[in-house]
């Protein structure tokens, strides 16, 4: 019952979009050449933006994709973290993919036609079709519970945080402290009187249907495309979300056969990212200025220089506020000690300790073109993985040390 019913919400909801909506999807191919590292730099200029900003009042969109377990939550907390002028939401795009799983198999052929559609209005500071695909549906535009609302600073500010009706959870929805119902219509009008707009995702999964996003004169926006080691990102989802657990038992000894089924899911995870990269890097005409490629790991290795890239690409103005929250929250001394900042990067390199040497051999094999892609070093030996002066990097940015 409840399934039909979601669905057919779905499906409307598709249907509407498709007959008001009929953009044509692109489907873009390459040629199988791609940039090097050398070109994996951030184009500082901000050159194409001189109508664009004028149209959007100098407004500056920023869409962060990522992976799963690829850091992107900290890496979108250096954006949430400018409060007052900034707009930030966190995975919205969870409700969609939601509503779009059915038996257990997200539809993508389904969330790659509303994506964009949902996302550009979001950028917008419009939650109304993002409503459509909220479980149950909110009414008059009230939500008891905004997923994750706490992480985006914007949606607990002073204005629409309403006293709270009773606390009926341990943990206050907003930080260090409890904010009623969330209602959307407060939160689009805060939005709007935010210089800057910044949204995380780790759903989409093909890249190519954000161009309408690119070419929207409404909006200006930036593409920043987070990346990680993949061998980094298996091991750590299977440490937090009990994924792989096939490959993990037999990493570990048991007598249990290689199931093709996480081999696949391995295979898709690093095709994707690498995919989306490639497209990027290629630099068509609607990404031009508009797309840039970081590793984690260089984020972790050079916090401040790496977030002044970040920003100077993004065209958001990098504030004194801003470089002392990042190098508070990164500096060696809360390394290790149970500070508030959990999520900082000590733990960048722990999957080179806790990864079995033969999943790693089975993900290089897997992953070789991605992992080599970004410009990591296969390992080729339990020692080498082991061994935490062994960089896994192509090392591009020796010269720099800590800011
Ligand atoms: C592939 O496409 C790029 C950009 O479109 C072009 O510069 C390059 O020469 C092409 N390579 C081959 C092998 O066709
Ligand atoms: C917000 O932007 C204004 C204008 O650009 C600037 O003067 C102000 O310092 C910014 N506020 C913060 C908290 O960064
Ligand atoms: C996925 O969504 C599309 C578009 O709404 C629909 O045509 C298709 O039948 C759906 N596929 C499945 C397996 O539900
Ligand atoms: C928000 O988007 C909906 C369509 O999803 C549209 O009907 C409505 O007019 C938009 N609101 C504003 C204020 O633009
Ligand atoms: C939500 O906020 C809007 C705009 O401030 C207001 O008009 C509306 O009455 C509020 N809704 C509720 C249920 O309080
Ligand atoms: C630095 O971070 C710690 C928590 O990680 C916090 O308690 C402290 O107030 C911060 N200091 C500044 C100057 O922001």
């Amino acid at each position: 019952m409840k399934f039909k019913y979601k669905r057919a919400i779905a499906f409307l909801v598709i249907l509407f979009l498709i007959k008001s909506n009929p953009q044509s999807h692109v489907y873009l191919t390459h040629n199988g050449s791609f940039p090097s590292l050398s070109k994996m730099k951030a184009h500082p200029e901000n050159d194409d933006g001189e109508d664009r900003a004028v149209m959007t009042n100098g407004k500056k969109h920023l869409l962060i994709l990522a992976a799963t377990r690829t850091g992107s939550s900290f890496v979108g907390e250096f954006f949430n973290q400018q409060r007052d002028n900034m707009s930030y939401l966190y995975e919205p795009l969870w409700y969609v993919e939601r509503m779009l799983t059915v038996d257990g198999r997200i539809n993508v052929t389904a969330t790659d036609m509303v994506y964009p559609d949902v996302l550009r209005e979001l950028f917008l500071c419009n939650f109304s079709l993002l409503e459509n695909f909220i479980q149950p549906r909110p009414v008059d535009h009230i939500m008891k519970r905004f997923f994750r609302r706490h992480v985006s600073s914007s949606l607990c500010e002073e204005s629409v945080c309403s006293p709270p009706i009773r606390r009926d959870s341990k943990t206050p929805n907003c930080g260090t402290r409890d904010c009623g119902p969330l209602n959307l219509t407060m939160a689009s009008e805060l939005c709007l009187q935010k210089k800057h707009r910044v949204i995380k995702v780790v759903r989409v999964y093909h890249f190519h249907i954000l161009q309408p996003l690119a070419e929207d004169p409404s909006l200006d926006i930036k593409f920043l495309q987070l990346v990680r080691d993949p061998r980094a990102i298996i091991a750590s989802r299977m440490e937090a979300f009990g994924r792989y657990e096939n490959l993990k038992k037999w990493g570990n000894g048991e007598d249990v056969p290689l199931d093709e089924n996480d081999l696949k899911k391995v295979k898709t995870t690093c095709e994707t990212v690498r995919r989306s990269a490639e497209l990027g890097l290629s630099q068509p005409p609607w990404l031009h200025r508009r797309y840039m490629l970081v590793r984690y790991e260089d984020i972790a290795r050079f916090p401040m220089k790496k977030a002044a890239e970040m920003y100077q690409f993004s065209g958001i103005p990098f504030t004194p506020e801003m470089k002392s929250w990042i190098l508070n929250s990164t500096s060696k001394e809360t390394w290790g000690s149970y500070s508030t900042q959990k999520r900082s990067f000590e733990h960048v390199d722990k999957w080179r300790f806790t990864l079995p040497f033969k999943v790693v051999q089975v993900i290089q094999r897997i992953c070789l073109p991605t992992i080599k892609f970004f410009g990591y070093k296969i390992v080729t030996s339990e020692e080498m993985l082991r061994n935490k002066f062994v960089s896994l990097i192509v090392d591009k940015d020796s010269s720099i040390s800590w800011t």
